[in-house]
């Protein structure tokens, strides 16, 4: 998208709206630590979302429900001290807004406030709706999400795509529709057929940010490590890999271990040596008197 942006300009929800009305796709990552959220920001992303994926990617959960505020912040905090360009975009974790308004704007202020984020995100609608409108309502940019929306992948019965009978991608369309109308500044459409994600993102005036959703959106998003090829065991069909780290990791740590077994690492170059001269002092101070 921001081609255009200054090199030493923020880029704020502002410029995802600006993006839409241009046609500039927006391009989005996530991220969970320092180091990757430089590699995002030198690559020239618009976006990095902390995701509550984080519970599954980093933290080894089998989902993400189970992550909690307190973690998300300690993510979010090392993304946000680590890059300037990229609008910040932390996830509100389940269990952080569904209890009423007042929890999801006081969660919402301290992802911003000890987090760093520049925006929150939250998934659903229905109830969802009054809680975007709040956190809204106290100057925090909200990212709405629908379709799949994983914290409710149970009640979905599973991580299934969305929108595949008309009834249903008249709903997704409704849901997105009042996410705009509540004050989103941008809604991440996941899992759906790709004809319903570009008739959503028609209807829309806030740019949609999709995610197995096809070409049709007005920017796209992947997870880290699918992208990255980190992901262990099946990825979705519509993740593409752009490269194989796990591979390379598991030869280069295999190599590592068989080296210090063989006793090949470390090496001199790998080694500190006293001050010249000081080797055989030390030799001798060592010498029974
Ligand atoms: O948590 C996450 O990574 C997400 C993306 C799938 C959009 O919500």
């Amino acid at each position: 998208m921001a081609t255009d942006q200054q090199p030493g300009k923020r880029i704020t929800p502002f410029h995802f709206r600006r993006g839409k009305e241009r046609g500039d796709l927006i391009a989005m990552v996530t991220a969970y630590d320092a180091p990757s959220a430089r590699l995002a920001e030198q690559a020239g992303v618009d976006g990095i979302l902390v995701g509550d994926s984080a519970a599954m990617t980093v933290l080894g959960h089998d989902s993400t429900v189970q992550i909690t505020v307190d973690e998300m912040l300690v993510l979010t905090r090392a993304v946000a001290r680590s890059v300037f360009r990229p609008l910040v975009v932390a996830d509100m974790p389940f269990g952080s807004f569904q209890v009423s308004d007042e929890e999801a704007v006081r969660h919402a202020v301290r992802l911003v406030k000890e987090g760093g984020a520049g925006a929150v995100k939250l998934e659903g609608a229905g109830p969802t709706l009054t809680r975007v409108a709040a956190i809204v309502g106290v100057g925090i940019p909200v990212m709405g999400h629908v379709g799949l929306t994983p914290q409710s992948a149970v009640a979905l019965g599973g991580y299934r795509v969305q929108g595949r009978r008309v009834r249903d991608a008249h709903r997704l369309r409704d849901e997105a529709l009042a996410l705009q109308g509540a004050g989103c500044f941008a809604i991440v459409l996941e899992a759906m057929p790709a004809i319903v994600a570009s008739r959503i993102t028609e209807a829309l005036d806030v740019p949609t940010i999709g995610i197995g959703a096809g070409p049709g959106c007005d920017g796209q998003i992947l997870v880290w490590h699918d992208l990255l090829g980190m992901t262990p065991g099946h990825v979705p069909q519509f993740v593409k890999q752009y490269a194989k780290l796990a591979d390379a990791a598991k030869i280069a740590l295999k190599s590592y271990v068989a080296d210090v077994r063989a006793r090949k690492f470390p090496d001199a170059q790998h080694t500190y040596q006293m001050a010249e001269g000081e080797e055989a002092a030390f030799a001798d101070s060592l010498k029974p008197i």
